[in-house]
């Protein structure tokens, strides 16, 4: 089976990465074929900043490696390395309705939230239909956030197949049972441009910061019963604690007595104790001067070349040779 997915390089990277997708790749990488990015063409649509994504890039790089991806199982590659992947976005979005797209709520959600909306922004999922499409992938570990992403990419690769012929494998999407949506601070879902998030990566105190400063709890007081379910500190600490820890917790939160600032501690400790192997690797892996280029020279060799095939195929099916 023939695995991608993709990481935008459009800030630092937080728990709903890691859960929701990042957990999922390497899981894969030892039974499976696997293509994952770092989508720098994508991270474009947010980050003007040159020298922002230049250090965003690298750092979801050293990121994959520490949380345990090896570039000698996967083809880890930024997405700018192979950049036939704009071409074929832009056949792909020949054979795209206006509809599908403006149909989109992740268009429509990040103009609500004030970002200036580009025709890139617009067009992103053609982009991603192009990523996925490029390398034939079978099967798409990502978050619940993707689903519609996911559609539309098998929309237009049904689209492409009927008036060109069978070219595209379609794709399936596969989701975390537990994580498909990792709450934020805000109880929204964790994203970078919701400014919800808890960076695993970060200093101990901005994570400190995060977990008992900004997530937003309702206002029972101690001696009240609570729903451990609706609840950000329970749904997050069921992703880092053991079962019997989180049957306490919510035996705790359920029966009252018990504020929420002792549980946040809890939270925080779990999180630290979770990430703090993968926190020294990565402390290890930034004393390497080559490690991020030389990871990446391997990673857009092995895409380049699956990319070429699909797009010597692409193009003798529409007629460009
Ligand atoms: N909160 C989340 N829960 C579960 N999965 C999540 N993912 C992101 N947030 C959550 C998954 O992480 C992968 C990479 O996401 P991305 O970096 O491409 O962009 P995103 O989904 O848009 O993540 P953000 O933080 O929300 O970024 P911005 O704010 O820049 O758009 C995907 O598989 C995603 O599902």
């Amino acid at each position: 089976m023939r695995y991608l997915s993709g990481i935008q390089s459009s800030g630092t990277l937080h728990l709903g990465n890691y859960f929701g997708a990042m957990r999922q790749h390497v899981a894969r990488q030892d039974e499976h074929e696997c293509y994952y990015f770092i989508a720098d063409y994508h991270a474009l649509t947010t980050v003007e900043d040159p020298d922002a994504l230049r250090a965003s890039t690298r750092a979801a790089v050293l990121d994959y490696l520490a949380v345990g991806l090896d570039p000698e199982k996967v083809a880890l590659f930024r997405q700018s390395d192979v950049p036939v992947v704009t071409e074929l976005t832009w056949i792909l979005s020949t054979v795209t309705s206006m509809g599908l797209l403006q149909r989109c709520h992740s268009f429509k959600d990040k103009v609500a939230q004030g970002i200036t909306p580009s025709h890139g922004l617009f067009a992103y999922p053609v982009l991603m239909a192009a990523d996925i499409l490029l390398y034939n992938a079978d099967r798409v570990p990502v978050g619940q956030d993707q689903v519609q992403h996911l559609e539309v990419t098998r929309d237009i690769a049904e689209s492409f197949n009927r008036k060109f012929g069978d070219v595209f494998v379609l794709p399936s999407g596969e989701f975390d049972s537990v994580a498909a949506v990792v709450p934020g601070t805000d109880g929204q879902k964790m994203s970078k441009s919701y400014g919800n998030t808890i960076p695993m990566f970060e200093s101990e105190k901005k994570i400190r910061k995060a977990v008992m400063k900004e997530i937003v709890t309702d206002s029972k007081g101690v001696d009240e019963a609570k729903d451990p379910d609706t609840n950000t500190i329970y749904l997050l600490y069921k992703l880092v604690a053991s079962d019997d820890d989180v049957q306490a917790m919510a035996q705790r939160m359920r029966s009252g007595g018990h504020g929420y600032g002792d549980e946040k501690k809890r939270l925080l400790e779990k999180i630290l104790e979770y990430f703090r192997p993968f926190r020294e690797r990565r402390e290890e892996l930034e004393k390497s001067d080559s490690i991020v280029e030389d990871t990446l020279a391997l990673g857009a060799e092995k895409a380049c070349k699956t990319a070429q095939e699909t797009m010597e195929r692409v193009r003798k099916a529409i007629g460009l040779v």
